[in-house]
């Protein structure tokens, strides 16, 4: 069972946001090589708050379109309500699972899926096969995944427990935390041709209020037993007084970007 464990909070839309801005920056050449340009009709699957799905939407314009999917309601509100706000009346958004979407199979010029395979540990294949299936020939499945393995985890000081326990939930789940680099692979068995990856690790400086994933996980740490309610306290005292001193910390997360087209 991979039970997504990230609930959000004010803080943890902020670094969503602030992750959609840097991916919009540092990958701006693979998404214009996936064929993210004005007029596509792109799905973003996993799409959480919609931070991305938006930054997509802006690029593919008016003539184009996005499609969100999440099964998370909260995400999907979270989603919505930035659409509107951002009058982005091209982004459209709707629950279902990362391997049953009910979007249109063969539609989307690209299918892109963000930080969700990390959680889906022994369905990553099912999911993988399902975007190819969406995409049009000659269309493209574009991920992004984390590969912990390469760089470490990323640890505020004082929460080195925190993340022992966040990497302890994932290996109770199944999930591997270095599927970054098997996209590829995943691609290609999805019948996708010309798979190639692209190291895109990046560095985020941390502001006042925003949270790791980790900490984003807190309640779930909780109910699978591998933190305590005291742990949380001791931890949030942790990150207010990171947050009195200004958060001058920075985060480091390893990630790969791949992507591979449908035959036509
Ligand atoms: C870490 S967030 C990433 C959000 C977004 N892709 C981004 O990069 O900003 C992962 C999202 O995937 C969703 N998710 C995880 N597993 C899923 C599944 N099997 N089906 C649908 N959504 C899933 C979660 O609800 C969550 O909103």
């Amino acid at each position: 069972m991979s039970d997504y464990s990230l609930r959000l909070s004010d803080a943890e839309v902020g670094r969503y946001g602030q992750m959609a801005e840097a991916a919009r920056e540092d990958e701006r050449d693979l998404w214009e090589a996936a064929g993210v340009r004005p007029g596509a009709r792109v799905a973003d699957v996993g799409c959480g708050p919609g931070a991305i799905s938006a930054v997509l939407a802006r690029l593919v314009g008016p003539s184009g379109g996005v499609r969100g999917v999440d099964r998370d309601a909260s995400a999907l509100a979270a989603a919505r309500e930035l659409a509107a706000r951002s009058g982005l009346a091209n982004a459209a958004f709707s629950q279902g699972d990362a391997d049953a979407t009910g979007l249109e199979p063969g539609s989307f010029d690209v299918v892109m899926m963000r930080h969700v395979l990390a959680h889906n540990g022994g369905r990553e294949q099912a999911i993988v096969d399902h975007l190819a299936s969406l995409a049009r020939p000659g269309g493209t499945v574009y991920l992004v995944d984390v590969d912990a393995g390469r760089r470490g985890a990323p640890v505020l000081p004082g929460l080195e427990d925190l993340e022992e326990a966040y990497r302890a939930l994932h290996a109770k789940r199944g999930n591997d935390l270095t599927i970054g680099r098997r996209l590829p692979d995943l691609l290609t068995a999805a019948g996708l041709e010309g798979a190639r990856a692209d190291d895109r690790g990046r560095t985020i400086g941390l502001r006042p209020g925003m949270r790791p994933p980790s900490w984003a996980a807190r309640e779930a740490l909780v109910s699978e037993g591998l933190a305590t309610r005291g742990d949380l306290s001791r931890w949030a005292g942790v990150l207010d007084r990171l947050d009195g001193e200004g958060m001058p910390y920075e985060i480091e997360i390893s990630q790969v970007c791949a992507r591979a087209r449908r035959p036509r």
